[in-house]
């Protein structure tokens, strides 16, 4: 097997960004712990995880941030009294993490994502990894990282979850050179962040979700800011291209963007839609307004 087939064992969550789009909410609670239905972002995106087959989730946690790690531990005391009034454990078994399962370092400073992902440097050691940023709430089945995965097995390498933006959002978005397509997957020429829509290369966009060779840490490690003064992943990705094999692969998911008002609303809508519990509730509220 060569280096870039390795197996993918180990996933990074990069939650030490500030939330600024949904102050006042984020003020004191992390974005990824705001709740749609009844699970908090960052647990679709461990579930979605795991269900991948990953088995060392390591979370890039700052200032204001250790709810998220606690969320994963057991909480003894809830569990006791529950099980003493004969409460279902169910679930708070989802959000328990394994021993061992669960790693978080801090990213002190928000210098960007890039510079986030080069904070989990020596935990992901020299295995491919894969990147989740939980504010996109992918909803799919199989989940998106699962769809990535089998991607990778097929072609190896680098892989970034994209899909066609709008052109006037292009500014939003690291944004791919495309080359040739076969089937969903792309060959990856070049990327770039936020260009204005004037100078994008193409519309495909690159969203919440990649699969990366080790390597790119070394790159990090010389990386200096970029668009917004930040240390941009994407900056880094770009200069792997044409050393290593390089795709980008449309997934069969739709992508809520939970880190923005209007993307978070129309996330809790649409799940609650596809739960038999909730969608006569809330279908007949739509309908009459
Ligand atoms: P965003 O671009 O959404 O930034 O980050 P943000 O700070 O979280 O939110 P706004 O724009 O101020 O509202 C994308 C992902 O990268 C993480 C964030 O936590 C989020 O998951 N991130 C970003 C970091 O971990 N560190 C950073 O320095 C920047």
């Amino acid at each position: 097997m060569t280096d870039s087939f390795k197996p993918l064992r180990k996933a990074v969550f990069p939650v030490a960004g500030l939330g600024t789009r949904l102050l006042p909410a984020t003020k004191t609670m992390p974005k990824e712990m705001l709740t749609v239905i009844d699970r908090p972002l960052i647990q679709y995106a461990v579930d979605e995880a795991r269900e991948a087959g990953i088995e060392q989730l390591v979370f890039v946690t700052g200032r204001g941030k250790s709810s998220l790690v606690d969320y994963f531990d057991v909480s003894f005391e809830l569990e006791s009294t529950m099980r003493k009034k004969g409460k279902s454990l169910e679930a708070l078994e989802l959000s328990r993490a394994d021993f061992g399962e669960l790693i978080s370092v801090r990213q002190q400073q928000p210098l960007g994502l890039g510079h986030a992902v080069w904070c989990a440097r020596h935990v992901v050691g020299d295995e491919p990894f894969a990147v989740l940023l939980p504010d996109d709430l992918m909803a799919g089945t199989p989940g998106a990282l699962a769809q990535m995965v089998e991607a990778y097995n097929r072609v190896g390498g680098n892989i970034v979850c994209a899909e066609e933006v709008a052109r006037e959002k292009t500014g939003s978005y690291g944004i791919v050179t495309p080359g040739a397509t076969n089937g969903n997957l792309t060959e990856v020429r070049g990327m770039v962040e936020k260009p204005a829509p004037d100078v994008a290369p193409s519309r495909l966009g690159v969203i919440g979700r990649y699969i990366l060779q080790p390597e790119v840490m070394s790159v990090l490690d010389q990386q200096e800011p970029g668009a917004g003064g930040e240390i941009q992943l994407t900056d880094a990705m770009a200069k792997l291209i044409g050393q290593q094999p390089f795709h980008a692969v449309k997934v069969d998911a739709v992508r809520h963007d939970c880190g923005d008002k209007t993307g978070y609303v129309l996330a809790t809508l649409a799940l609650a839609l596809e739960r038999d519990d909730l969608a006569p509730t809330v279908r007949e509220f739509l309908a009459s307004r």
